[in-house]
């Protein structure tokens, strides 16, 4: 009866638009903004290499396996929770794992709709020519005034939230297919194009060095954890918004090879903004640990200076844009889709109830950047918090029962089946071993090594 199943909400038209949007989801401000900054945060080399083991061994199986229960159960990550527990006979407390997602979607959605808006806010004053000829002081006074007006973030926060909004209520198989199949392309065009500014910047080797020459005494426990959480944030795993994308892959496709595009696509994107930051920073020797603001503050500097900077800016800040948007609409989707599904809602009633309630909570952010920002808990500002309890505790806790569940719990030929790799390849099996010892034990450890237990 499983195999003859479709979601109400319909399909998408090919593997091919299955991995547009996925890729559309994984790629967004975490490879663009948050990889960049926290590289910088955490000393460069030995980070960058910890994040790409924690994207193979930990994120590309544990990818797979969402994939696969949202196809197997077609429903929305709440539901298919339930019926897949029926199915294998497990425990009902895994039920909350499909809870937890859903509130770690809107949690993170709220903070990622006002950083969106700055990426909004930043199209503007580099169409306006804010940037040209401006020293990296300027940059920095510009963005500095620009985060401590609330008014200011608030207006551009909802813009892109009533965006997120909109295109989601919508359909997410509809117009999402085809927005992201020219943003994509049009996003690498521009980051090549900056990387080939950054090779003129006299910095550039040391960027490079920075990125990927390994300095391991630079590495702490939490760094670690800031990588591991980094590889489940960007490839949009953890809550079930791959898992509702899954929801809707026809039956015939690949999973194994489509998670492998989507996953390499996602990891070029962030190393690609990596060697374009870097150089820049050390150009101008501005500081590589500067926080949630690093690339407000440099890219500016390279649209400023290169010829046809006006119009390569106002076109990447417009990419950034709608590549957030690709990533907000799967933030929300899991919840919508549960409203629908369960709660009768319309769809557009649901976009309305979940878009409020995110943009509610992403007043916390707005105001943690100016008004609230003296206000510390373990030292860290509301924004912060948020951001590390989401991206370091709830998705990784998220992608470890996942792979328990799917890796113990869930019948061998049910997963078997549905990912259906090639018998003579010997992939189910390692793919098996993986999501039952490997992703779960790495987890775990990373968790144990930040308590400090080892
Ligand atoms: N992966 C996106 C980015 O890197 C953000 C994102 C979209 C996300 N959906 C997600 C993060 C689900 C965690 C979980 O910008």
């Amino acid at each position: 009866m499983m195999d003859t199943k479709k979601s109400i909400h319909g399909e998408w038209s090919s593997d091919f638009g299955f991995i547009l949007a996925a890729t559309g989801s994984a790629v967004g401000l975490g490879n663009i903004w948050k990889f960049p900054y926290i590289v910088g945060e955490n000393g460069g080399g030995a980070f960058v290499i910890v994040y790409l083991a924690c994207v193979l061994l930990i994120g590309i199986p544990i990818m797979m396996a969402e994939i696969m229960m949202g196809r197997r159960s077609r429903q929305n990550p709440i539901d298919t929770m339930v019926t897949l527990t029926a199915e294998a006979n497990a425990d009902k407390r895994w039920h909350y794992v499909g809870w937890m997602g859903v509130i770690a979607g809107f949690l993170i959605l709220s903070y990622y709709s006002v950083i969106a808006g700055w990426a909004s806010a930043y199209v503007v004053k580099n169409f306006t020519g804010s940037f040209s000829g401006a020293s990296p002081t300027d940059i920095k006074i510009i963005f500095n005034n620009f985060i401590a007006s609330p008014m200011q973030l608030i207006f551009w926060h909802t813009l892109f939230m009533i965006a997120t909004m909109l295109i989601v209520a919508r359909g997410i198989t509809g117009g999402l297919e085809k927005s992201v199949r020219f943003l994509i392309p049009a996003l690498f065009v521009l980051l090549i194009l900056l990387v080939g500014y950054a090779m003129s910047t006299s910095g550039y080797f040391q960027g490079l060095r920075f990125l990927f020459n390994p300095d391991f005494s630079k590495l702490t426990g939490n760094s670690v954890l800031v990588a591991m959480g980094q590889a489940f944030f960007t490839l949009s795993i953890g809550m079930g918004a791959i898992m509702v994308y899954g929801a809707y892959l026809p039956k015939d496709v690949s999973i194994a090879k489509t998670t492998f595009i989507i996953a390499g696509a996602d990891t070029l994107v962030a190393l690609l903004a990596g060697i374009i930051i870097f150089p820049i920073v050390f150009t101008y020797q501005l500081q590589a640990d500067s926080g949630p603001g690093l690339i407000f503050q440099v890219l500016p500097i390279a649209f400023g200076n290169m010829t046809g900077g006006w119009l390569f800016g106002t076109l990447f800040f417009i990419a950034l844009v709608f590549a957030a948007l690709t990533s907000s609409i799967s933030l929300i989707e899991p919840a919508v889709a549960w409203l629908i599904e369960h709660k009768g809602l319309s769809r557009q009633q649901a976009c309305i109830k979940s878009g409020l309630a995110a943009w509610a909570l992403g007043l916390i952010t707005v105001f943690s950047f100016n008004v609230w920002s003296d206000f510390k808990i373990f030292n860290q500002t509301l924004f912060e918090l948020i951001d590390y309890i989401t991206a370091n505790l709830m998705l990784p806790t998220g992608g470890l029962c996942i792979a328990v569940f799917t890796g113990w719990m869930m019948q061998r030929q049910h997963s078997e089946k549905e990912l259906a790799l090639p018998s003579d390849t010997q992939g189910y099996p390692l793919w098996r071993v993986v999501v039952r010892y490997v992703s779960p034990c790495a987890v775990f450890l990373v968790f144990l090594h930040v308590t400090g237990v080892i």
